[in-house]
């Protein structure tokens, strides 16, 4: 038994939330902790490039894992490629009343209903800048707080943009949150564009890598249209996605096993739009657990994955078993490195 599996199953007999800030506590106490976890050991053999960054390795952990910019060191010492931190809004907030995170162990999904609970940009600033990563790559993802009008918010991405973007890798729009009363209606046209004009001066004065992060309930329509944006505004491309409100467990968002079909769709959408225009780049997230599924993604015209529930049920070993499928690839296809399987999987 993996020393993960014993982890769990003390953890699971705890309230969700409880056990991961507790967790994320540790790990920002003692990053070394990772070291009795399974890990993965830095291998250029398994970097990916894309058009606007490399990642040292092809998976990082999704938003709202460590919402607070805590663990860094932490998640790169377990041979993340990349972590995305937040949601961060301009002020701290508490986010919904407790209890707001669910287990639904038998179909390995989660549900959760936080709305954002952050320190607040101020904060969460310090701690990007006190942190202690080499090649990692940090990720941003902003959102509006709870109170923030309709017609401050394009204002507030701007701001946070302009705070981030110095000490990140790359920023993430968030309007696919269900937690954040009105947020997805920033995911209309009219509605959007002045959040990505706002964020375009200020990529004027730094520009990083920038992405939308999108919601697995969106129409065929609403996909080729933030797509569009995406390619319209000069954005990086889209991350997607997000969790899902199909479902009838009460309030807040599902991810994990159960949003593999919803996600898988908008996913594969959001290929068939953006694989023509080679500045784009496409993150996948939302119930991706095997490698097999991280191929199928990358055969569509994807880049990067991240994962959150799949992490909570498998632990690290989950990075370990992705890094042996890419390993055999590379030995069954005779590619040299990942780069070279990601450039050709369309022939294998
Ligand atoms: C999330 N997710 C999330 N996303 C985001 O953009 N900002 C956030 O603050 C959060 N917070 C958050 C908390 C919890 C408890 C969960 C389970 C999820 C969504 C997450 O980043 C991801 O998009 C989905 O969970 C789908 O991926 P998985 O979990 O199926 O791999």
């Amino acid at each position: 038994m993996s020393l993960y599996s014993v982890f769990k199953n003390i953890a699971f007999k705890f309230d969700p939330e409880k056990i991961h800030d507790l967790t994320i506590s540790s790990a920002h106490i003692a990053p070394k902790f990772a070291d009795l976890f399974t890990r993965i050991k830095s291998d250029d053999r398994f970097a990916l490039d894309s058009p606007c960054m490399q990642w040292k390795f092809p998976v990082g952990v999704a938003a709202g894992f460590d919402k607070n910019a805590k663990a860094i060191s932490f998640f790169e010492k377990l041979g993340f490629g990349a972590l995305e931190v937040g949601t961060i809004t301009k002020q701290p907030q508490i986010g919904n009343p407790k209890p707001r995170v669910f287990r639904h162990a038998k179909i390995n999904s989660l549900q959760n209903g936080m709305g954002f609970p952050n320190a607040g940009s101020d904060e969460i600033l310090k701690n990007i800048k006190q942190s202690e990563h080499s090649h990692l790559i940090l990720g941003s993802n902003i959102g509006k707080n709870k109170n923030t009008t309709e017609a401050n918010t394009p204002e507030e991405y701007a701001y946070l943009y302009k705070m981030f973007a110095p000490v990140s890798n790359y920023i993430v729009v968030n309007i696919s949150s269900p937690n954040t009363p009105g947020l997805r209606s920033f995911q209309k046209k009219e509605m959007l564009a002045p959040i990505l004009q706002a964020i375009n001066e200020e990529k004027k004065l730094i520009h990083r890598p920038i992405f939308i992060k999108i919601a697995p309930d969106l129409s065929e329509d609403e996909v080729v249209m933030l797509c569009e944006l995406s390619k319209e505004y000069e954005f990086n491309g889209i991350i997607a996605t997000n969790t899902t409100i199909q479902h009838e467990f009460g309030a807040g968002g599902l991810s994990g096993d159960f949003i593999k079909p919803y996600s898988q769709k908008v996913r594969s959408l959001v290929c068939q739009n953006l694989k023509e225009d080679s500045s784009q780049v496409i993150i996948g997230v939302g119930g991706i657990s095997t490698y097999d599924e991280v191929k199928e993604f990358w055969k569509q015209g994807g880049h990067f994955v991240q994962v959150y529930t799949s992490f909570i049920y498998h632990g690290p070993q989950l990075l370990a078993d992705i890094k042996n499928g890419i390993r055999s690839d590379l030995i069954k296809y005779g590619f040299k490195n990942l780069n070279e399987f990601h450039q050709n999987i369309h022939q294998i």
